[in-house]
Protein backbone atom coordinates (compact mmCIF):
# COMPACT_ATOMS: atom_id res chain seq x y z
CA UNK A 1 0.00 0.00 0.00
CA UNK A 2 1.15 3.38 -0.76
CA UNK A 3 2.19 5.49 2.42
CA UNK A 4 -0.15 8.48 1.14
CA UNK A 5 -2.39 9.46 -1.80
CA UNK A 6 -2.60 12.98 -3.58
CA UNK A 7 -5.36 14.57 -5.53
CA UNK A 8 -5.55 13.56 -8.73
CA UNK A 9 -6.63 16.74 -11.40
CA UNK A 10 -6.12 16.69 -14.96
CA UNK A 11 -4.94 13.46 -15.25
CA UNK A 12 -1.77 14.31 -12.77
CA UNK A 13 -1.05 13.82 -8.87
CA UNK A 14 -1.38 17.14 -7.22
CA UNK A 15 -0.06 17.64 -3.75
CA UNK A 16 -2.29 18.50 -1.18
CA UNK A 17 -2.38 21.32 1.76
CA UNK A 18 -2.88 18.56 4.29
CA UNK A 19 -3.15 14.87 4.25
CA UNK A 20 -5.27 12.98 6.77
CA UNK A 21 -4.57 8.84 8.00
CA UNK A 22 -7.14 6.42 6.92
CA UNK A 23 -7.51 3.41 8.87
CA UNK A 24 -9.34 -0.59 8.46
CA UNK A 25 -12.46 -0.13 10.43
CA UNK A 26 -11.91 -3.78 11.09
CA UNK A 27 -8.26 -3.72 12.68
CA UNK A 28 -8.04 0.15 13.34
CA UNK A 29 -4.72 -0.26 11.74
CA UNK A 30 -3.51 2.74 9.63
CA UNK A 31 -3.45 1.74 6.16
CA UNK A 32 -2.27 4.93 4.38
CA UNK A 33 -2.45 8.64 4.28
CA UNK A 34 -5.16 10.61 1.81
CA UNK A 35 -4.68 14.07 0.26
CA UNK A 36 -7.61 16.40 1.64
CA UNK A 37 -9.07 18.20 -1.17
CA UNK A 38 -10.09 21.83 -0.24
CA UNK A 39 -12.86 23.88 -1.79
CA UNK A 40 -9.86 25.81 -3.91
CA UNK A 41 -9.03 22.25 -5.04
CA UNK A 42 -12.46 21.07 -6.06
CA UNK A 43 -12.84 24.33 -8.26
CA UNK A 44 -9.34 23.94 -9.79
CA UNK A 45 -10.58 20.28 -10.93
CA UNK A 46 -13.88 21.49 -12.46
CA UNK A 47 -12.06 23.97 -14.70
CA UNK A 48 -9.69 20.93 -15.70
CA UNK A 49 -13.00 18.73 -16.66
CA UNK A 50 -14.60 21.87 -18.13
CA UNK A 51 -11.68 22.06 -20.57
CA UNK A 52 -11.07 18.49 -21.05
CA UNK A 53 -14.70 18.01 -21.90
CA UNK A 54 -14.59 20.86 -24.68
CA UNK A 55 -12.39 17.80 -26.56
CA UNK A 56 -13.94 14.68 -25.02
CA UNK A 57 -17.42 15.76 -26.31
CA UNK A 58 -15.99 15.57 -30.04
CA UNK A 59 -15.27 11.90 -29.27
CA UNK A 60 -17.01 9.67 -31.43
CA UNK A 61 -18.87 6.83 -29.47
CA UNK A 62 -16.36 3.53 -30.38
CA UNK A 63 -13.57 5.36 -29.09
CA UNK A 64 -15.46 6.13 -25.64
CA UNK A 65 -16.64 2.55 -25.47
CA UNK A 66 -13.23 1.27 -25.95
CA UNK A 67 -11.58 3.32 -23.22
CA UNK A 68 -14.79 2.05 -21.17
CA UNK A 69 -14.14 -1.96 -22.48
CA UNK A 70 -10.37 -1.23 -21.96
CA UNK A 71 -10.88 -0.15 -18.07
CA UNK A 72 -13.06 -2.95 -17.40
CA UNK A 73 -10.94 -5.54 -18.97
CA UNK A 74 -7.81 -4.17 -16.55
CA UNK A 75 -9.87 -4.79 -13.69
CA UNK A 76 -11.12 -7.69 -14.52
CA UNK A 77 -6.98 -8.62 -14.87
CA UNK A 78 -6.44 -7.46 -11.51
CA UNK A 79 -9.50 -8.45 -9.79
CA UNK A 80 -7.92 -9.63 -6.47
CA UNK A 81 -5.61 -6.78 -5.87
CA UNK A 82 -8.58 -3.99 -6.08
CA UNK A 83 -10.79 -6.44 -3.86
CA UNK A 84 -8.36 -6.44 -1.15
CA UNK A 85 -8.20 -2.77 -1.57
CA UNK A 86 -11.98 -2.65 -1.09
CA UNK A 87 -11.82 -5.18 1.97
CA UNK A 88 -9.03 -3.22 3.70
CA UNK A 89 -10.41 0.11 3.45
CA UNK A 90 -14.32 -0.84 3.99
CA UNK A 91 -13.84 -3.98 5.92
CA UNK A 92 -16.08 -5.58 3.47
CA UNK A 93 -15.81 -9.57 3.67
CA UNK A 94 -12.78 -10.79 0.75
CA UNK A 95 -15.88 -12.91 -0.65
CA UNK A 96 -18.16 -10.05 -0.95
CA UNK A 97 -15.49 -7.82 -2.25
CA UNK A 98 -14.98 -9.84 -5.13
CA UNK A 99 -18.63 -10.15 -6.27
CA UNK A 100 -18.23 -5.98 -6.22
CA UNK A 101 -15.35 -6.26 -8.76
CA UNK A 102 -17.03 -8.88 -11.01
CA UNK A 103 -19.81 -6.42 -10.68
CA UNK A 104 -17.98 -3.04 -11.45
CA UNK A 105 -16.69 -5.08 -14.60
CA UNK A 106 -19.90 -5.72 -16.17
CA UNK A 107 -21.31 -2.18 -15.25
CA UNK A 108 -18.38 -0.79 -16.87
CA UNK A 109 -19.22 -3.25 -19.89
CA UNK A 110 -22.77 -2.10 -19.85
CA UNK A 111 -21.30 1.30 -19.62
CA UNK A 112 -19.18 0.26 -23.07
CA UNK A 113 -22.14 -0.72 -24.85
CA UNK A 114 -24.49 1.75 -23.77
CA UNK A 115 -21.85 4.80 -25.37
CA UNK A 116 -22.61 2.95 -28.34
CA UNK A 117 -27.05 2.68 -28.32
CA UNK A 118 -27.59 6.09 -27.79
CA UNK A 119 -30.57 6.33 -29.91
CA UNK A 120 -33.11 9.00 -30.62
CA UNK A 121 -36.41 8.68 -31.71
CA UNK A 122 -38.30 9.69 -34.33
CA UNK A 123 -41.58 11.55 -34.05
CA UNK A 124 -44.69 11.20 -36.29
CA UNK A 125 -44.75 14.26 -37.12
CA UNK A 126 -48.15 14.51 -39.25
CA UNK A 127 -49.85 13.08 -36.11
CA UNK A 128 -51.28 16.84 -35.73
CA UNK A 129 -52.50 18.87 -37.85
CA UNK A 130 -50.31 21.37 -39.40
CA UNK A 131 -47.00 18.57 -38.90
CA UNK A 132 -47.33 17.27 -42.42
CA UNK A 133 -44.14 17.25 -44.73
CA UNK A 134 -41.88 17.51 -41.90
CA UNK A 135 -39.61 15.73 -40.48
CA UNK A 136 -38.79 15.16 -36.43
CA UNK A 137 -36.36 13.50 -34.34
CA UNK A 138 -35.03 13.50 -31.11
CA UNK A 139 -30.91 13.49 -30.16
CA UNK A 140 -29.15 13.27 -26.99
CA UNK A 141 -26.15 15.19 -26.26
CA UNK A 142 -23.37 15.05 -23.52
CA UNK A 143 -24.31 17.65 -20.51
CA UNK A 144 -20.76 18.90 -19.64
CA UNK A 145 -19.25 18.41 -16.10
CA UNK A 146 -20.69 15.81 -14.18
CA UNK A 147 -19.54 15.80 -10.72
CA UNK A 148 -20.18 12.61 -8.39
CA UNK A 149 -20.21 12.32 -4.68
CA UNK A 150 -20.25 8.30 -3.77
CA UNK A 151 -20.41 6.03 -0.85
CA UNK A 152 -18.44 3.76 0.93
CA UNK A 153 -20.25 0.76 0.69
CA UNK A 154 -19.66 -0.21 -2.69
CA UNK A 155 -16.70 2.13 -3.35
CA UNK A 156 -15.78 0.38 -7.02
CA UNK A 157 -19.46 -0.13 -8.13
CA UNK A 158 -21.06 2.27 -7.36
CA UNK A 159 -18.42 4.68 -8.49
CA UNK A 160 -18.76 2.68 -11.82
CA UNK A 161 -22.67 3.25 -11.52
CA UNK A 162 -21.72 7.37 -12.33
CA UNK A 163 -18.41 7.44 -13.86
CA UNK A 164 -19.08 4.72 -16.60
CA UNK A 165 -22.28 6.57 -17.51
CA UNK A 166 -20.84 10.27 -17.22
CA UNK A 167 -17.52 8.57 -19.86
CA UNK A 168 -20.45 6.58 -22.02
CA UNK A 169 -22.62 10.27 -22.63
CA UNK A 170 -19.34 11.83 -23.29
CA UNK A 171 -19.08 13.87 -20.22
CA UNK A 172 -16.03 14.31 -18.07
CA UNK A 173 -16.41 14.07 -14.22
CA UNK A 174 -15.45 15.20 -10.64
CA UNK A 175 -15.34 12.38 -8.34
CA UNK A 176 -15.23 13.17 -4.48
CA UNK A 177 -15.57 9.89 -3.38
CA UNK A 178 -16.51 8.70 0.52
CA UNK A 179 -14.42 10.16 3.20
CA UNK A 180 -13.73 6.18 4.27
CA UNK A 181 -13.17 4.75 1.02
CA UNK A 182 -10.96 6.92 -1.13
CA UNK A 183 -8.34 4.69 -2.37
CA UNK A 184 -10.85 2.66 -4.71
CA UNK A 185 -11.26 5.47 -6.29
CA UNK A 186 -7.76 6.79 -6.14
CA UNK A 187 -6.74 3.41 -8.04
CA UNK A 188 -9.69 4.18 -10.71
CA UNK A 189 -8.21 7.63 -11.66
CA UNK A 190 -5.31 5.39 -12.26
CA UNK A 191 -6.99 2.47 -14.71
CA UNK A 192 -8.70 5.11 -16.67
CA UNK A 193 -5.21 6.50 -17.77
CA UNK A 194 -3.85 3.13 -17.98
CA UNK A 195 -7.44 2.89 -20.67
CA UNK A 196 -6.38 6.01 -22.22
CA UNK A 197 -8.58 8.42 -21.16
CA UNK A 198 -7.83 11.77 -21.71
CA UNK A 199 -6.47 14.12 -18.99
CA UNK A 200 -8.79 15.92 -17.29
CA UNK A 201 -11.93 13.58 -18.05
CA UNK A 202 -11.90 11.71 -14.84
CA UNK A 203 -11.05 14.17 -11.52
CA UNK A 204 -10.67 11.74 -8.06
CA UNK A 205 -10.55 14.80 -5.07
CA UNK A 206 -11.57 13.37 -1.96
CA UNK A 207 -12.56 15.11 1.31
CA UNK A 208 -14.78 16.52 3.45
CA UNK A 209 -18.17 16.22 2.58
CA UNK A 210 -19.41 19.59 3.74
CA UNK A 211 -15.98 21.46 2.80
CA UNK A 212 -16.64 20.62 -0.64
CA UNK A 213 -20.03 20.11 -1.19
CA UNK A 214 -21.00 23.48 -2.38
CA UNK A 215 -18.56 24.08 -4.79
CA UNK A 216 -19.39 20.97 -6.07
CA UNK A 217 -22.96 21.69 -6.19
CA UNK A 218 -22.75 25.66 -7.33
CA UNK A 219 -19.84 26.51 -9.45
CA UNK A 220 -21.34 27.24 -12.91
CA UNK A 221 -19.34 24.99 -14.77
CA UNK A 222 -21.22 22.19 -12.96
CA UNK A 223 -23.71 21.04 -15.09
CA UNK A 224 -24.91 17.68 -12.94
CA UNK A 225 -24.77 16.44 -9.66
CA UNK A 226 -25.18 12.70 -8.58
CA UNK A 227 -25.04 11.88 -5.02
CA UNK A 228 -25.57 8.21 -3.18
CA UNK A 229 -25.60 8.64 0.13
CA UNK A 230 -28.09 9.51 3.17
CA UNK A 231 -31.88 11.34 2.92
CA UNK A 232 -30.38 14.58 4.99
CA UNK A 233 -27.45 15.21 2.75
CA UNK A 234 -29.61 14.63 -0.43
CA UNK A 235 -31.43 17.40 0.94
CA UNK A 236 -29.12 19.81 1.37
CA UNK A 237 -27.61 19.19 -2.15
CA UNK A 238 -30.61 19.02 -3.49
CA UNK A 239 -31.16 22.99 -2.24
CA UNK A 240 -27.54 24.01 -3.23
CA UNK A 241 -27.42 22.20 -6.81
CA UNK A 242 -30.83 24.31 -7.86
CA UNK A 243 -32.08 23.91 -11.35
CA UNK A 244 -29.45 21.57 -12.37
CA UNK A 245 -29.53 18.15 -13.21
CA UNK A 246 -29.78 15.75 -10.58
CA UNK A 247 -29.63 12.35 -9.09
CA UNK A 248 -30.21 11.26 -5.63
CA UNK A 249 -30.09 8.20 -4.29
CA UNK A 250 -31.01 8.02 -0.55
CA UNK A 251 -31.75 5.41 1.88
CA UNK A 252 -33.98 3.21 2.62
CA UNK A 253 -35.84 0.69 5.27
CA UNK A 254 -36.93 -2.25 3.03
CA UNK A 255 -39.82 -4.40 3.45
CA UNK A 256 -39.61 -8.06 2.49
CA UNK A 257 -43.31 -9.79 2.41
CA UNK A 258 -43.53 -13.91 2.86
CA UNK A 259 -46.66 -14.61 2.11
CA UNK A 260 -48.93 -17.57 3.38
CA UNK A 261 -48.10 -20.70 1.23
CA UNK A 262 -44.79 -20.08 0.43
CA UNK A 263 -41.91 -22.56 1.76
CA UNK A 264 -39.48 -21.62 4.61
CA UNK A 265 -36.59 -24.10 3.03
CA UNK A 266 -36.31 -21.35 0.13
CA UNK A 267 -36.59 -18.52 2.09
CA UNK A 268 -34.48 -19.07 5.34
CA UNK A 269 -31.28 -18.57 3.38
CA UNK A 270 -32.17 -15.40 0.91
CA UNK A 271 -33.52 -13.66 4.25
CA UNK A 272 -29.94 -13.65 6.28
CA UNK A 273 -28.38 -12.48 3.44
CA UNK A 274 -30.55 -9.74 2.24
CA UNK A 275 -30.44 -8.69 5.66
CA UNK A 276 -26.88 -9.44 6.72
CA UNK A 277 -24.62 -8.66 3.45
CA UNK A 278 -22.32 -6.15 4.26
CA UNK A 279 -23.02 -6.15 7.84
CA UNK A 280 -26.32 -4.86 6.69
CA UNK A 281 -24.68 -1.56 4.37
CA UNK A 282 -26.53 -1.43 1.73
CA UNK A 283 -29.47 0.84 0.43
CA UNK A 284 -31.53 -2.11 -0.52
CA UNK A 285 -30.83 -4.49 2.85
CA UNK A 286 -34.22 -5.95 4.19
CA UNK A 287 -34.61 -3.79 7.05
CA UNK A 288 -38.45 -5.13 7.87
CA UNK A 289 -39.67 -8.60 7.49
CA UNK A 290 -42.82 -9.31 7.28
CA UNK A 291 -44.40 -13.13 7.46
CA UNK A 292 -47.53 -14.32 7.32
CA UNK A 293 -49.35 -15.48 10.71
CA UNK A 294 -49.23 -19.40 9.52
CA UNK A 295 -45.70 -19.31 9.11
CA UNK A 296 -44.42 -16.86 11.73
CA UNK A 297 -43.11 -19.16 14.77
CA UNK A 298 -41.66 -21.38 12.07
CA UNK A 299 -40.01 -18.47 9.75
CA UNK A 300 -38.11 -16.80 13.16
CA UNK A 301 -36.72 -19.79 15.11
CA UNK A 302 -34.85 -21.11 11.80
CA UNK A 303 -34.11 -17.32 10.82
CA UNK A 304 -32.46 -16.85 14.47
CA UNK A 305 -30.84 -20.02 14.43
CA UNK A 306 -29.56 -19.47 10.89
CA UNK A 307 -28.08 -15.99 11.73
CA UNK A 308 -26.56 -17.28 14.85
CA UNK A 309 -24.55 -19.38 13.11
CA UNK A 310 -22.65 -16.32 10.88
CA UNK A 311 -19.68 -16.46 10.63
CA UNK A 312 -17.55 -13.21 12.95
CA UNK A 313 -14.57 -12.93 11.88
CA UNK A 314 -11.60 -10.86 10.16
CA UNK A 315 -12.72 -9.76 6.52
CA UNK A 316 -9.96 -11.46 4.75
CA UNK A 317 -10.65 -15.12 5.80
CA UNK A 318 -12.44 -16.79 3.51
CA UNK A 319 -15.39 -17.96 5.71
CA UNK A 320 -15.86 -14.48 7.70
CA UNK A 321 -19.67 -13.45 6.79
CA UNK A 322 -19.58 -10.43 9.44
CA UNK A 323 -16.97 -7.82 10.35
CA UNK A 324 -16.49 -4.35 11.53
CA UNK A 325 -19.06 -1.78 10.72
CA UNK A 326 -17.48 1.42 9.13
CA UNK A 327 -16.91 3.48 12.11
CA UNK A 328 -16.97 3.80 15.74
CA UNK A 329 -19.62 6.45 15.07
CA UNK A 330 -21.73 4.56 13.14
CA UNK A 331 -21.38 1.72 15.69
CA UNK A 332 -22.76 4.25 18.59
CA UNK A 333 -25.85 5.42 16.30
CA UNK A 334 -26.54 1.04 16.40
CA UNK A 335 -26.46 0.67 19.78
CA UNK A 336 -28.34 3.77 20.62
CA UNK A 337 -31.03 2.65 18.49
CA UNK A 338 -31.36 -1.14 19.57
CA UNK A 339 -31.34 0.42 23.07
CA UNK A 340 -34.08 2.69 22.28
CA UNK A 341 -36.21 -0.27 20.65
CA UNK A 342 -35.94 -1.82 23.61
CA UNK A 343 -36.94 0.78 25.91
CA UNK A 344 -39.88 1.49 23.69
CA UNK A 345 -40.92 -2.63 23.97
CA UNK A 346 -39.14 -4.95 20.93
CA UNK A 347 -37.51 -7.82 22.02
CA UNK A 348 -33.60 -8.84 20.65
CA UNK A 349 -34.10 -12.49 19.58
CA UNK A 350 -30.65 -12.42 18.96
CA UNK A 351 -26.89 -10.21 18.51
CA UNK A 352 -27.21 -6.67 20.06
CA UNK A 353 -23.80 -7.31 21.37
CA UNK A 354 -20.48 -5.73 20.13
CA UNK A 355 -16.82 -6.86 20.44
CA UNK A 356 -14.01 -4.41 18.67
CA UNK A 357 -16.57 -2.39 15.91
CA UNK A 358 -18.49 -5.68 15.23
CA UNK A 359 -22.08 -5.36 16.10
CA UNK A 360 -23.75 -9.20 15.80
CA UNK A 361 -26.44 -9.43 13.91
CA UNK A 362 -29.47 -8.72 15.28
CA UNK A 363 -33.10 -9.62 15.37
CA UNK A 364 -35.58 -7.52 16.76
CA UNK A 365 -39.29 -8.71 17.41
CA UNK A 366 -42.12 -6.62 18.94
CA UNK A 367 -40.94 -3.51 16.98
CA UNK A 368 -42.78 -0.11 17.98
CA UNK A 369 -43.72 1.18 14.84
CA UNK A 370 -42.09 4.62 15.95
CA UNK A 371 -39.10 3.29 16.83
CA UNK A 372 -35.94 4.54 14.49
CA UNK A 373 -34.85 0.63 13.90
CA UNK A 374 -38.02 1.10 11.66
CA UNK A 375 -38.84 4.53 11.01
CA UNK A 376 -35.34 5.21 9.83
CA UNK A 377 -32.81 3.48 7.36
CA UNK A 378 -30.93 1.51 10.27
CA UNK A 379 -28.23 0.83 7.76
CA UNK A 380 -26.52 -1.95 9.96
CA UNK A 381 -26.40 -5.66 10.78
CA UNK A 382 -30.32 -5.34 12.16
CA UNK A 383 -33.60 -6.27 11.15
CA UNK A 384 -37.24 -6.23 12.15
CA UNK A 385 -39.51 -9.44 12.04
CA UNK A 386 -43.61 -9.12 12.47
CA UNK A 387 -46.82 -11.23 11.37
CA UNK A 388 -49.26 -10.33 9.54
CA UNK A 389 -52.65 -11.86 8.79
CA UNK A 390 -53.66 -10.41 5.36
CA UNK A 391 -51.74 -9.47 2.44
CA UNK A 392 -53.44 -5.82 2.40
CA UNK A 393 -52.15 -5.55 6.12
CA UNK A 394 -48.42 -6.30 5.01
CA UNK A 395 -48.66 -3.99 1.89
CA UNK A 396 -49.74 -1.34 4.18
CA UNK A 397 -47.40 -1.87 6.81
CA UNK A 398 -44.47 -2.20 4.05
CA UNK A 399 -45.86 1.38 2.60
CA UNK A 400 -45.60 2.83 6.09
CA UNK A 401 -42.31 4.67 5.45
CA UNK A 402 -41.23 8.17 3.96
CA UNK A 403 -38.56 5.34 1.73
CA UNK A 404 -39.71 3.64 -1.13
CA UNK A 405 -36.62 1.99 -3.19
CA UNK A 406 -37.01 -1.77 -3.42
CA UNK A 407 -39.47 -4.12 -1.87
CA UNK A 408 -39.76 -7.83 -1.91
CA UNK A 409 -42.51 -10.30 -2.30
CA UNK A 410 -42.51 -14.24 -1.44
CA UNK A 411 -45.78 -15.57 -3.05
CA UNK A 412 -46.77 -18.94 -4.41
CA UNK A 413 -49.66 -17.25 -6.20
CA UNK A 414 -49.26 -15.01 -9.49
CA UNK A 415 -52.41 -13.29 -8.70
CA UNK A 416 -51.21 -12.64 -5.12
CA UNK A 417 -47.72 -11.54 -6.66
CA UNK A 418 -49.49 -9.24 -9.41
CA UNK A 419 -51.53 -7.50 -6.52
CA UNK A 420 -48.40 -6.80 -4.25
CA UNK A 421 -46.48 -5.41 -7.07
CA UNK A 422 -48.90 -2.67 -7.90
CA UNK A 423 -49.30 -1.26 -4.59
CA UNK A 424 -45.77 -1.03 -3.25
CA UNK A 425 -44.64 2.24 -3.10
CA UNK A 426 -40.92 1.56 -4.39
CA UNK A 427 -38.85 1.88 -7.26
CA UNK A 428 -38.32 -1.63 -7.84
CA UNK A 429 -40.43 -5.25 -6.56
CA UNK A 430 -39.03 -7.92 -6.60
CA UNK A 431 -41.06 -11.20 -6.54
CA UNK A 432 -39.61 -14.49 -5.37
CA UNK A 433 -36.75 -13.14 -4.36
CA UNK A 434 -35.47 -10.26 -1.68
CA UNK A 435 -35.36 -6.47 -2.16
CA UNK A 436 -31.09 -6.46 -2.05
CA UNK A 437 -31.53 -8.12 -5.42
CA UNK A 438 -29.51 -6.12 -7.73
CA UNK A 439 -27.88 -6.25 -10.88
CA UNK A 440 -26.03 -3.49 -12.91
CA UNK A 441 -28.97 -2.78 -15.72
CA UNK A 442 -31.90 -2.82 -14.30
CA UNK A 443 -33.49 0.97 -13.68
CA UNK A 444 -32.30 1.48 -9.69
CA UNK A 445 -33.90 4.63 -8.03
CA UNK A 446 -36.47 5.40 -4.97
CA UNK A 447 -39.70 6.79 -4.45
CA UNK A 448 -40.75 9.23 -1.71
CA UNK A 449 -37.56 9.90 0.17
CA UNK A 450 -35.00 7.51 -1.28
CA UNK A 451 -34.21 9.65 -4.07
CA UNK A 452 -34.84 11.17 -7.49
CA UNK A 453 -33.72 9.72 -11.01
CA UNK A 454 -32.32 6.32 -11.70
CA UNK A 455 -29.36 4.64 -12.23
CA UNK A 456 -28.95 1.27 -13.82
CA UNK A 457 -26.12 2.08 -16.86
CA UNK A 458 -28.57 3.44 -19.75
CA UNK A 459 -30.94 5.28 -17.45
CA UNK A 460 -28.18 7.08 -15.74
CA UNK A 461 -26.66 8.10 -18.78
CA UNK A 462 -29.78 9.83 -20.18
CA UNK A 463 -30.46 11.60 -16.81
CA UNK A 464 -26.52 12.65 -17.74
CA UNK A 465 -27.21 14.06 -21.19
CA UNK A 466 -29.44 17.22 -22.44
CA UNK A 467 -32.36 15.87 -25.27
CA UNK A 468 -32.82 17.90 -27.95
CA UNK A 469 -35.53 17.85 -30.36
CA UNK A 470 -35.22 18.22 -34.35
CA UNK A 471 -37.63 19.03 -37.24
CA UNK A 472 -37.46 19.61 -40.76
CA UNK A 473 -39.36 21.45 -42.45
CA UNK A 474 -39.58 19.67 -46.28
CA UNK A 475 -40.41 21.92 -49.37
CA UNK A 476 -41.37 25.49 -49.79
CA UNK A 477 -45.32 24.85 -49.20
C1 LIG B 1 -26.84 0.45 -2.70
O1 LIG B 1 -26.47 0.27 -1.53
O2 LIG B 1 -27.59 1.37 -3.05
C2 LIG B 1 -26.37 -0.46 -3.79
C3 LIG B 1 -26.84 -1.83 -3.68
C4 LIG B 1 -26.27 -2.69 -4.79
O3 LIG B 1 -25.78 -2.17 -5.80
O4 LIG B 1 -26.33 -3.91 -4.68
Amino acid sequence: MRQKWQLWIGGKWREAKTYEPLYNPHTNEQLTEIGQAEPADAVEAIVEAHTAFQKFREYPAHRRAKILARAATIMEERSEEYAKIISLESAKTIRNAREEINRTVQTYRFAAEAAKSNYGTQIPMDAAEGGEKRFGFTTWTPIGVVTAITPFNFPFNLVAHKVGPAIAAGNSIVLKPAEQTPISSLVLAEIFKEAGLPEGVLNVIPGKGDVLSEALTTHPHVKKVTFTGSVEVGHLIQQQAGFRKLTLELGSNSPFIIDEGVNIDKVIERSVLGAFSNNGQVCISIQRIYVHQSLYEQFLERFVSRTKQLVVGSPLDEDTNITAVISKKSLDRLQSWIHEAVQEGATIECGGNVEGNVLYPTVLTNVNRDSKVFRFEVFGPVVCVFPFATLDEAIKDANDSRYGLNSGVMTPSIERAFYAAERLETGGVVINDIPTYRIDNMPYGGWKDSGVGREGVKYAMEEMMEQKFISFKIGDE
